[in-house]
């Protein structure tokens, strides 16, 4: 019988949970800029029972989102999304961090768009750290929701000498991921198919380690003991809104984002984690 094909972007823990959770039985084409990641991550789904196919792929060319693409197409119509790659602030300089997380996520929405499957879906993972900036005006929103990908960095907003620092690089590209995400999801439902976004807050992976040992690791420890849940979260614990989303259950929910950050976002506007308290 032949499969239902998904794209899985990124062989981290994130996109590792979420393809265990609903890939069994499909076909996986799983894409990572370092291949030996993704080599990684299929030889454990794969010893354990699933169908995944490891390739190279560089999130922050078309190019290579286009090989990946036509690769996962020689199984049938793609029919699945989840796009788990991306860099960190603490892994990353600005150009790469707006390259792979604004540009590059921008760019296989829409590409992706283009050959969804009828009664497909996608989900792409944003962050927590996108609420925590201030709101942007409503034509700033609008520039980044629809301007056309090979513009988007060149808007003035995201010129070198307005990003103050690779945090806020992170914030304005997760910004994007979210209203790239509503602009897309009208495309996507043209063709029959949903597209979400999750905001994950900190979860225990090898990113999240990274900032932990980078330069704002107190911050992010004394923000996971000071939100309500009062602990970082699991990729496991994402892999369950992502099922929600990707089943039966989620088929009026498109174009959303779903933030889920053991309360942090709120305890940094109303609680604790106020800044200056
Ligand atoms: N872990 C957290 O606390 C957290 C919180 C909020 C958002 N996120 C987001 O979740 C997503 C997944 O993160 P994770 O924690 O699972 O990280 P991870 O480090 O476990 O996995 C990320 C993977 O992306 C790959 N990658 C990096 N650049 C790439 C590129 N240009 N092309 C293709 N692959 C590339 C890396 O090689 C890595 O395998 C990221 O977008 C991240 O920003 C994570």
């Amino acid at each position: 019988m032949k499969k239902e094909v998904m794209i899985v972007t990124g062989a981290g823990q994130i996109s590792m949970a979420i393809a265990r959770r609903i890939g069994f039985g499909k076909k996986i084409i799983l894409g990572d800029k370092k291949v030996e990641n993704a080599n990684a991550i299929a030889k454990i789904m794969n010893e354990a029972g699933f169908d995944v196919v490891p390739v190279e792929m560089d999130l922050s060319s078309r190019e290579s989102i286009l090989n990946m693409i036509t690769e996962a197409q020689k199984y049938g119509e793609i029919k699945y999304l989840v796009n788990g790659a991306g860099v960190s602030p603490s892994q990353a300089p600005i150009e790469a961090i707006l390259n792979v997380d604004l540009y590059g996520t921008a760019v296989l929405l829409e590409e992706m768009g283009k050959v969804i499957a009828e009664g497909g879906c996608g989900v792409t993972i944003s962050s927590q750290s996108g609420w925590r900036m201030p709101q942007l005006t409503a034509e700033e929103d609008r520039l980044l929701a629809t301007t056309p990908t090979e513009e988007l960095l060149s808007l003035e907003i995201l010129k070198p000498e307005n990003i103050r620092d690779t945090l806020h690089a992170y914030q304005m590209a997760k910004r994007c991921n979210e209203k790239r995400v509503m602009a897309e999801c009208v495309k996507w439902g043209a063709r029959g198919a949903r597209l979400n976004d999750i905001a994950p807050g900190i979860i225990v992976t090898p990113l999240a380690i990274d900032e932990f040992n980078g330069p704002r690791g107190d911050f992010y420890k004394n923000m996971f003991a000071k939100c309500p849940a009062g602990r970082p979260g699991t990729a496991d614990e994402v892999a369950t809104v992502a099922e929600l989303l990707m089943s039966d259950k989620g088929a009026f929910i498109t174009g959303s984002t779903f933030l889920i950050d053991g309360g942090a976002t709120s305890s940094y506007y109303y609680g604790p984690l106020q800044p200056g308290t």
